[in-house]
This record gives structure tokens, C-alpha cells and sequence, in this order.
């Protein structure tokens, strides 16, 4: 017995420990490597380490060691949750690399996907590197979001959502549109989107966007709201159950698989272009 308490023992301290272990869990400035295989450690299935694997050997190491080299002032000047941690490629590579494989990025026959407010890119890197046809919308600020899009060679469309209006002419349609991690959802007075409005936007967004048949992906964000301890919109993913799509009720996603675009006629709405009045969408303006 002692032996075999032994044998537990040591099994349990041979395994490496998470590089976060610290309570650290962003080093933008870090050699990739060393940060890719640490973050490796945590990953437990096959197919997403493998995608992890992929996209982490496609990043160009000389081009990358420059972008560290450019904001490492900034880096230095702010703490480890700043805009700049997206360029801690590694934790996103093995964040992203899940969701990749919730959605068979791997095995999923090659397809076009937006990604609305994509951030660093990581998901979308992790994509491209699987063949599919990806495209980033997003702000214009921070620079880094457009600086790691560069090295990933993906493109990106400038703007965002914005209350009732449109997305930007021309910005097209895919066949999967991902949203994670949104903080579009806030009215001028900085409430959130309450179910109604989401359905005003997705409606709109399927119909205009996505491919029939499309997918959506949803994985909500607690995020900002005026008082900071917002909770997920539980309401949106109940919706998204009742209608076929599958969730993952720990984590607040939803992923929608349609033939036709999906419409929220049990939940009582506007048509998203008729949300905004003008007073509204001159604020909007003036505030971007
Ligand atoms: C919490 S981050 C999530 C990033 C990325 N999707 C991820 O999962 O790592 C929120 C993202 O939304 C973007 N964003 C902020 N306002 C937006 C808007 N009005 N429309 C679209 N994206 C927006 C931010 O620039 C940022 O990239």
C-alpha cells in the first residue's frame, strides 16, 4: 500500500505544472516556444492538440519576435490583463483550439467564417490553417488586434456592430459566422441587450450574412455592463436550446445549425434596421 501511495504520489508531481500555476497567466513577451509547449501541457484531447499543434508551428517565429519587440514598451507599462496579452499567442492558441474543435474545424469541409469582433485572431488562425476561408471584423483600436491579424495573413474588416444600423456594405456573407466573447451589446447608456435586441440583430444577421444553410456560433460573455457583474444572458441560450441548437450550459454558448434562416417570432422584436432611431444613430457616429 505504501508503495502504491508512493507510485500516486509521484505520478501527481510528475505532471507538469500549468504555467499559470502562479496566478500569471499572460507573458506577451516570452520566448513562443517555451510558452506553446507549457500551454500544450493542459490540453487533454487528441484532436485539439493537434490543432493546437498546427497553428502554434504555422506562426512565423521571426515576424513574431518583431511584434514583441514593438509593444514591448507597452507590455512593460501595463499589467498582464492589458490589450496586449492577445499577443501571448499560447493560452489563446489552447482556448481557441477547443472551440475549434466544438465546431470540427478540423474535419468540417472547407467553408467561409466571419468572426465578429475577432480579437487576436487565434480562432480564426487556427481555421485558416484547415483550409477554410476566414475573414476578421473589428474595431480599428487596439493596434494590436490588426498587427497579429497581419502576421496571421488574415483579413480584416474595420468597424463594428452598432446599434440598429447595418454592417458595413460589402463585408458579405459566410457560411459560419462566429460571435465570442462580445461586448457589442450595450445600448448608448451602457445596459446590455436584452433578449428582443438580440433577436433584432441575429435575425438580421442570418438573413443577411450567413448562408442558408449556415451556422451561427455563439459563446457569451458576462463582460461590460454598468455595474461589471453582469451575468451571461441566459435567456438568448434557453432560446438557442428551444430551436435546435446544442449548448453548453457551463460555458453560456450556443451553435446553430440552420436550412433556413432562423426567425424569433416567439420573442417580441423590431426588424434590426428600425431599432436605431436617428438621435440615436447620430450619437453612434459621433461616439466612433
Ligand atoms: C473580449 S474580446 C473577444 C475577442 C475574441 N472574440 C476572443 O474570443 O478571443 C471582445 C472583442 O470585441 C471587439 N469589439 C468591441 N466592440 C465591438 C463592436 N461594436 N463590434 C464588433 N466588435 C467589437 C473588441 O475589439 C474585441 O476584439
Amino acid at each position: 500500500m505504501a508503495v502504491l501511495k508512493r507510485f500516486r504520489r509521484g505520478t501527481k508531481n510528475s505532471k507538469p505544472l500549468r504555467p499559470d500555476a502562479d496566478g500569471v497567466t499572460y507573458r506577451p513577451l516570452e520566448p513562443l516556444d517555451d510558452r506553446v509547449t507549457g500551454w500544450r501541457t493542459v490540453i487533454e484531447d487528441d484532436r485539439q492538440r493537434t490543432m493546437y499543434d498546427r497553428v502554434a508551428a504555422s506562426v512565423d517565429r521571426e515576424a513574431y519576435a518583431a511584434l514583441q519587440e514593438r509593444y514591448r514598451d507597452e507590455v512593460e507599462a501595463n499589467d498582464q490583463f492589458h490589450f496586449t496579452k492577445y499577443l501571448d499567442l499560447a493560452p489563446w492558441f489552447m482556448i481557441h483550439s477547443r472551440l475549434a474543435r466544438l465546431l470540427d474545424i478540423d474535419t468540417r469541409p472547407a467553408c467561409s467564417i466571419l468572426d465578429i469582433g475577432a480579437g487576436g485572431g487565434q480562432f480564426l488562425a487556427i481555421a485558416q490553417c484547415y483550409g477554410h476561408d476566414v475573414t476578421a471584423f473589428d474595431q480599428s483600436h487596439p493596434a494590436v488586434y490588426g498587427d497579429l491579424m497581419k502576421l496571421f495573413g488574415i483579413d480584416r474588416v474595420e468597424g463594428g456592430v452598432r446599434y440598429g444600423e447595418p454592417l458595413p456594405d460589402g463585408i458579405g456573407r459566410y457560411d459560419l459566422v462566429v460571435i465570442n466573447g462580445q461586448i457589442f451589446d450595450t445600448r448608448l447608456d451602457r445596459t446590455r441587450w436584452d433578449l428582443t435586441e438580440w433577436a433584432s440583430f441575429l435575425e438580421y444577421l442570418c438573413a443577411e450574412h450567413i448562408n442558408a444553410p449556415g451556422n451561427l456560433f455563439i459563446g457569451l460573455n458576462k463582460s461590460v455592463g454598468p455595474t461589471e457583474t453582469e451575468d451571461y444572458l441566459w435567456r438568448l441560450i434557453e432560446w438557442g436550446a428551444a430551436h435546435g441548437a446544442s449548448v453548453e450550459r457551463n460555458r453560456a454558448t450556443m451553435d446553430l445549425k440552420f436550412d433556413t434562416p432562423p426567425t424569433f417570432d416567439d420573442v417580441p422584436h423590431v426588424p434590426w434596421l428600425s431599432l436605431a432611431d436617428d438621435s440615436t444613430k447620430a450619437a453612434q457616429k459621433a461616439s466612433t
